[in-house]
């Protein structure tokens, strides 16, 4: 299994802070957005990434981030010029994603909550079709809307409808077969001039293909996409993070936790972090060790 991330757009529903950052590079609390859709591909044991971005932000992000050895996993980079959907990004990685099934997620969205990781493992296990994520919220009409009969069958996706028949947003991550590719490559743009990943996703649900999982109440999907969003986003970080000691979308504990670096290359990346509180936290939970007992939350292999 693979993994896409689509990091692309300008930003503008958060100018001016984003006039001169690229919005996944924003901080959440204690690190950069574009860690936690980071954690989420690494919970789902994805370790292959594609990264899309502006061409103008690449250099950045490889500068963060680099090729994703530090965290034992692979980043390699591509571009999307102009937003032309989600569903483009899909045709970009067509070489990377040769034929293998793959997960899609956006660079600003953020999910938080029991069970995820075994929600994500069994997504992951699905060889066929594809799965998405659903989640109830107040402002449907933002969103993709999934509607369901009364069997909890879901019986139609709309992107963005003034009308929404349901309460549930499609969030922003995904899982495909290979068939994916094709299916992007014959869509029409909708009237925004964008190749729609909901027009892909129906054609899915037309083949009854599409799998669909409930984030129950009390699991935090999070938006970024507004200032006020974006300060909820870290109040909702902080507050959890204090609370618990333990961190969110921490991709040195998810690599350490999961074998796939070394406690050499764990205390590395903690020699850099050393002067903040996010360096704290590595050197903390080195000592309580890699297999104490608070985790049941993020159960590893
Ligand atoms: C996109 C998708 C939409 C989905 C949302 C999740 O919206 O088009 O279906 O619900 O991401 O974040 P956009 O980011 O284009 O507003």
């Amino acid at each position: 299994m693979k993994g896409i991330i689509l990091a692309g757009g300008s930003g503008s529903r958060l100018y001016p802070i984003t006039l001169g950052v690229n919005k996944h590079l924003l901080p959440v609390y204690d690190k950069p957005l574009i860690y936690y859709p980071l954690a989420t591909l690494m919970l789902a044991n994805i370790r292959d990434i594609l990264l899309i971005t502006r061409p103008e932000d690449q250099d950045l992000y490889k500068t963060i981030l680099g090729n994703g050895r530090q965290w034992g996993i692979h980043i390699t980079y591509a571009t999307q010029d102009h937003p032309r959907g989600i569903a483009e990004s899909i045709i970009i990685a067509e070489d990377f994603v040769g034929t293998s099934p793959f997960a899609l997620i956006l660079g600003d969205n953020m999910f938080f909550g029991h069970g995820f990781r075994s929600m994500l493992l069994d997504a992951a296990r699905h060889e066929t079709g594809a799965t998405i994520f659903c989640n109830w919220v107040i402002d449907p009409e933002r969103f993709g809307v999934a509607e369901f009969d009364r069997q909890n069958t879901l019986i139609s996706i709309e992107e963005k409808p003034e009308h929404p028949k349901s309460n549930y947003a499609i969030t922003g991550l995904y899982f495909y077969d290979t068939q994916a590719i094709e299916f992007a490559k014959n869509l029409k743009p909708s009237p925004r001039g964008e190749i729609e990943i909901t027009d892909l996703n129906r054609l899915y649900l037309e083949k009854k293909q599409l799998k669909t999982v409930n984030l129950h109440r009390g699991f935090a999907w999070l938006d970024t996409g507004t200032h006020e969003s974006l300060l909820d986003a870290s109040n909702y970080v902080a507050t959890i993070e204090k609370r618990q000691g333990l961190k969110i979308a921490c991709l040195e504990e998810i690599a350490w936790r999961n074998n796939w670096i070394s406690d050499e290359q764990f205390l590395a990346c903690y020699h850099k972090n050393k002067n903040s509180s996010y360096g704290a936290y590595l050197h903390r939970i080195y000592h309580q060790g890699k297999y104490a007992g608070s985790l049941s939350n993020i159960r590893f292999a």
